[in-house]
């Protein structure tokens, strides 16, 4: 599904160049439940940019759904993102004064699809993630957990390929963050393949596979546990 070839990234700064990621190499297969662990400033957000289309590699091949992203032109990017992948940020990126139903049928009317049915597929979304009585509700109406979830109804109302993730659970308390974890677990038993970005460790562990990040390398991967761990130490 997701395929890097010795990726590296490069920034400027003033004339120099800045490498960011070096020789990455990673294979996501459909249905893979991957996380992408690595300190602050590893390259973490950077690499996910890369895999969601955001950002382009400096060079290497990156070949995603098996078709190679090389030397095509913004607007096809762009297309490719919209059918491709979900995302999901740390902050939720909600639409304030939006409520929970339009925010999550938003990707819906760039895909074209028409009023009735985008408000029907955004509210089977929202019952999927256990806000089905909560879809009239604005963002601030909202606890930050139930705002990622419509952040994760809204990632997959389209149907993508991928669920991207960059520290889902960055901006929760524990209860919360557990909480989004499962309902990674259950959309991963139901087929999604995920990738998810995280600084920690506890949270990477609900992963199948964990891919150690260090200064824009890959240090080593190994499995993760696999599934989430109910206790919450208070
Ligand atoms: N647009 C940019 N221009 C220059 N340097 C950048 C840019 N984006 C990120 N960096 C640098 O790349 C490194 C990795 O950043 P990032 O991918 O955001 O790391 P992480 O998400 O793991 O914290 C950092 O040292 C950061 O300062
Ligand atoms: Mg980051």
């Amino acid at each position: 599904m997701v395929k890097l070839e010795n990726i590296t990234k490069n920034y400027l700064q003033g004339k120099m160049e800045v490498p960011v990621l070096t020789d990455i190499n990673l294979h996501v297969k459909e249905g893979d439940y991957v996380a992408i662990m690595g300190p602050s400033g590893s390259g973490k957000t950077t690499l996910m940019n890369i895999i969601g289309l955001l950002d382009l590699p400096t060079s290497g091949t990156y070949t995603l759904a098996g078709e190679n992203m090389e030397g095509r032109r913004e607007n096809d990017l762009a297309e490719i993102r919209n059918h491709t992948i979900g995302f999901v940020f740390q902050q939720f990126n909600l639409l304030p004064k939006e409520s929970a139903l339009s925010n999550v049928a938003l990707p819906l009317i760039y895909a074209g699809v028409p009023k009735k049915e985008r408000e029907e597929r955004a509210r089977k979304a929202l019952e999927k993630v256990g806000l089905g009585e909560r879809v009239t509700f604005r963002p601030n109406q909202l606890s930050g957990g139930q705002q990622q979830r419509v952040a994760i109804a809204r990632a997959m109302v389209g149907e993508p390929k991928i669920l991207l993730a960059d520290e889902p659970t960055g901006a929760l308390d524990t209860k919360a963050g557990i909480q989004i974890m499962q309902l990674f677990q259950e959309l991963h038993k139901e087929g999604a393949t995920i990738i998810m970005i995280t600084h920690e460790m506890e949270v990477a562990e609900c992963a199948d596979k964990i891919v150690m990040l260090r200064d824009g390398k890959i240090l080593e991967e190994h499995p993760g546990r696999g599934y989430v761990l109910e206790e919450v130490e208070q």
